[in-house]
């Protein structure tokens, strides 16, 4: 296992890949943390410290699988995604929790004991909520049932008669919970209070961007599995300066992938700073975060893409407008 890293070093290492989302990343970080602590504690045989496994709501495309998958990346912990909905879907979803962890103890190497320190983040959660009006057995329901089991531990059978050790695992849950904000607004005491001080204002925003496991029992998940998620916490919607961000400043952000790909048939990419806030403002019409920006960029890209290799006089390339055709230069 990699050498326990100190929350504001996992925030840090989080910083170079993912933008904004500031509290989610230390929430994150403080979890990890603990999850390393306790393995630490297990060793040196003292006190048993419990998991406490995590609950990601956010909008689409704002840096939550980004965010896990990063984590897994940085620890080198064994890590797998897996889709709630997908698991709504199947007869039988002992299988696919078996197949889940199956996958885990692949990316351990084999290796079980490296499995059971592992991450499995399940996507989309939200979307095992009990339909309104509709009460007991719904699938989604037996899901959150079947999970809420792995989540507080238990020992699961693999197909090759295997056992695999759930209780150490970390799970980190995420979805959308659209509809979540008109629960809060509802059940929010601290609401609409004339301040002057932005600090209380701050505490204020604070507090009501607080979720209560009510909220989310009010929004359609079990109280069990509500309760094994302890830890929640929200990521926003990206701003468009954040999106200008995402194009530019990660280590593998957008524009730095195409300015490898032509540097590599000996062109400079220049795209002027309009042209990225040109972007960030379509993506927000898209309304699905961050993830249009690479369609909208490769777009504005693909007669440049398609030229270069045939034309070698081609050594620089500058974009002054996305409504404007790339200056091709020698
Ligand atoms: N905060 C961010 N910083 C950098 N890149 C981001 C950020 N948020 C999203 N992205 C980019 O957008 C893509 C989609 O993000 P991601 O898969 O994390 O969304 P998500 O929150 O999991 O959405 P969904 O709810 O639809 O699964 C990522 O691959 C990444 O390139
Ligand atoms: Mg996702």
């Amino acid at each position: 296992m990699s050498i326990a890293l100190k929350p504001s070093e996992i925030v840090a290492r989080l910083n170079e890949h993912v933008v904004g989302q500031d509290t989610a990343k230390k929430t994150l970080a403080v979890a990890i943390y603990g999850h390393f602590r306790r393995m630490a504690s297990r060793a040196a045989d003292s006190v048993e410290l419990t998991k406490s496994n995590i609950l990601l709501i956010g909008p689409t495309g704002t840096g939550k699988t980004l965010l896990c998958e990063t984590l897994a990346r940085i620890l080198e912990l064994p890590f797998v995604t897996a889709d709630a909905t997908s698991l709504a879907q199947t007869q039988f979803v002992g299988d696919e929790i078996e197949a889940i962890l199956h996958r885990l103890l692949d990316r351990a190497g084999g290796d079980i004991g490296k499995a059971q320190r592992g991450i499995v983040f399940i996507d989309e959660v939200d979307k095992l909520k009990a339909p309104d009006g509709q009460s007991r057995a719904t699938s989604g329901e037996s899901v959150q049932h079947a999970l809420l089991k792995i989540m507080e531990g238990a020992p699961v059978k693999l197909k090759d008669g295997r056992h695999i050790d759930t209780t150490h695992i970390l799970f980190i849950c995420g979805g959308a919970f659209v509809g979540l904000d008109h629960i809060l607004t509802q059940t929010h005491t601290f609401g609409f209070i004339a301040t002057q001080s932005n600090d209380d204002q701050k505490i204020l925003e604070r507090l009501n961007a607080r979720i209560k496991p009510t909220d989310l029992l009010e929004f359609g998940l079990i109280p069990e599995f509500a309760g094994r998620l302890p830890i929640v916490t929200r990521l926003h919607e990206l701003t468009q300066d954040m999106l200008v961000r995402i194009l530019t400043e990660p280590k593998n952000a957008i524009y730095r992938q195409f300015q490898a790909m032509l540097a590599a048939d000996g062109v400079t990419l220049d795209v002027a700073a309009p042209v990225f806030t040109q972007i960030a403002e379509l993506a927000i019409e898209y309304k699905a975060g961050a993830r249009s920006l690479r369609g909208i960029f490769e777009e504005m890209m693909v007669d440049v893409m398609y030229a270069v290799p045939d034309h070698p006089a081609i050594k620089r390339v500058t974009i002054n407008s996305l409504f404007e055709p790339p200056k091709l230069s020698g």
